[in-house]
């Protein structure tokens, strides 16, 4: 059975967001060296279109953790999967997350990466589920705010599908007979 999905966010929508958000960072960064940490995989898509809009020297690194598993809950359990491959110290690093739900992830993955002594540390997500949140996590940019549904596409997956669709869309759950 396929699953049903409805347009959240349409990839117009989504790149003039970005075209916004990126102005922002310009100018925030001037005269600076941004380092973005993309966080694998959902923000593969957000990060390099964020990246191709960026004006001030850019470096890229990518790390991974594991959050959610195969299912649309979080387990709570944050494992690092894939670390960075070069130092954060004395950098201005901009994380870079597709989404942030609860805040667990970035709870515990901030915290990690503050260790590293960067320069600064700022987070950028593309979604925030601010009714979610459980943590005190807060991020400085963000692209839109969205209800509490569980959404793909644009890098976010459901059982690691519809990462590649080019809008954000609400998936629908199963009905049940
Ligand atoms: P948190 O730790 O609860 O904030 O969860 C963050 C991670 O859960 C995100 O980076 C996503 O990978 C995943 N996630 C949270 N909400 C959604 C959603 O609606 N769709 C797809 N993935 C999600
Ligand atoms: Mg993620």
């Amino acid at each position: 059975m396929s699953d049903k999905i409805s347009v959240l966010l349409s990839e117009d929508e989504v790149a003039k967001k970005l075209d916004d958000l990126a102005s922002v960072i310009n100018r925030d960064y001037e005269g600076k060296c941004i380092h973005l940490v993309g966080i694998l995989k959902g923000s593969v898509f957000f990060s390099c279109e964020l990246a191709k809009r960026l004006t001030i020297p850019v470096t890229m690194d990518f790390m991974s953790v594991s959050s959610y598993g195969n299912s649309t809950k979080s387990s709570g359990v944050v494992k690092i999967i894939k670390d960075l491959d070069e130092p954060l110290q004395d950098r201005d690093v901009l994380i870079v997350e597709d989404i942030v739900d609860t805040g667990r992830t970035l709870s515990y993955l901030m915290k990690v990466l503050k260790d590293r002594r960067p320069a600064s540390m700022r987070l950028c997500c593309m979604l925030d589920k601010p009714e979610r949140r459980i943590t005190d996590v807060k991020a400085d940019y963000v692209c839109f705010n969205i209800p509490d549904e569980f959404v793909v596409g644009f890098g976010l997956d459901y059982a690691q599908k519809y990462r590649n669709l080019p809008y954000i869309g609400v998936l629908q759950p199963e009905e049940t007979e």
